[in-house]
């Protein structure tokens, strides 16, 4: 099969084509026909050697696919050969093909595009994951989402907005009126105003953080929950370290947390994708929910991509097409 590999740590230069000896199938995993890939950050951090895989997972990056498929296990139920599906996949996802979890397929609307479907899994099952699984976000809450503009931003608002919270976000001005259309209530130019500021101001406190900066804003952000507040730490795209106000977390009884979804066991991605899937499917199939595309590339044009990515210059996914 034909993969885009990683031929040493570096730029974006370092990915090349290669070909690779087809995977072998566990007895409940699934080939698929890949159609199309998104990019994730991660690829990005695997590509310059900080993000290594988990052994046991495919050295080839891409987390996410959507395309059909084309062999099964011996144990997988409930799918057929031929089926359009999309997936969070442990790895190998710059390929033609690649190996899923059969109890991991998203079975697509028979209306939704492989390239829209590619933008799915990662994006809004981490989203879903950080609101509800973690941050038990309530109706009528208020909810801070950094990087609003994100694929994770902006489907963590998507999800917000579906239950009943006021979300604000931070992102650069550009990308305010995106943020606004996926829902947001508020958009804050993080590099102009104190997010913090305006929260103390319009809001007095927000109730969940959805965080992906880490350093730099980790003060402002214990500053801007409410009492009982919850911030989920996601990403450390300003970096790893700052100090953390105790008397805070102590005096506001705070709940901080972090996750990264690709460490998880497998038998929580499942759930967390039953559990995604069983709410918010209905939801994808009127188009309530959408992934944001910022654009579609040939997958011979990867090179680009990651440094569209690196520039910060996409506002939603980045998806390349195979073939
Ligand atoms: N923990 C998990 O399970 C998990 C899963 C998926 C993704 N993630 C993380 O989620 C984050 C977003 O990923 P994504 O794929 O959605 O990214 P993305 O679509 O590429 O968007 C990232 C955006 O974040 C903003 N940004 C970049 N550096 C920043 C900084 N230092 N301070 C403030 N804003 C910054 C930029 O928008 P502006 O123009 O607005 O600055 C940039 O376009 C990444 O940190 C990624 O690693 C975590």
């Amino acid at each position: 099969m034909k993969v885009i590999e990683i031929s040493t740590a570096g730029a974006p230069e370092v990915l090349r084509f290669a070909e690779r000896a087809r995977p072998e199938l566990g007895k409940k995993e699934v080939l698929i026909k890949v159609a199309a890939f998104a990019l994730n950050r991660a690829d990005i951090m695997q590509r310059k050697g900080l993000y290594p895989p988990p052994t046991s997972d495919s050295d080839i990056p891409g987390l996410e696919v959507a395309g059909t498929i084309i062999e099964m296990g011996s144990a997988v139920a409930g799918h057929s050969i031929g089926d359009r599906v999309c997936a969070l996949v442990n790895g190998g996802g710059y390929a033609d093909e690649c190996v899923a979890h059969a109890d991991m397929l998203i079975p697509l609307p028979s209306n939704m595009e492989m390239t829209t479907a590619a933008a799915i899994p990662e994006a809004y099952m981490t989203a879903w994951q950080a609101l509800h699984w973690l941050a038990n976000l309530q109706k009528e809450e208020k909810v801070l989402i950094h990087a609003g503009a994100s694929s994770v931003g902006l489907a963590a608002t998507q999800l917000a907005k579906d239950a009943r919270a006021t979300v604000i976000t931070t992102a650069s001005d550009a990308k305010h009126t995106i943020c606004q259309d996926a829902g947001a209530d508020h958009c804050i130019d993080y590099q102009n105003e104190s997010f913090a500021g305006v929260i103390k101001d319009k809001y007095g406190g927000v109730n969940v953080i959805i965080d992906f900066v880490g350093a730099g804003y980790l003060g402002d952000n214990v500053k801007s929950l409410s009492p009982d507040g919850r911030m989920v730490i996601l990403g450390l795209m300003g970096g790893l370290t700052e100090e953390l106000h105790l008397g805070h977390v102590l005096m506001k009884r705070l709940k901080i947390m972090g996750s990264t979804l690709r460490a998880r066991s497998q038998d929580y991605k499942i759930r967390l994708c039953q559990d995604f899937w069983e709410h918010c499917g209905p939801l994808f199939a009127t188009g309530a929910l959408t992934p944001r595309v910022d654009r579609v590339l040939p997958w011979d044009q990867i090179v680009e991509a990651h440094h569209v990515m690196e520039r910060n210059e996409n506002a939603g996914k980045i998806v390349m097409t195979v073939g």
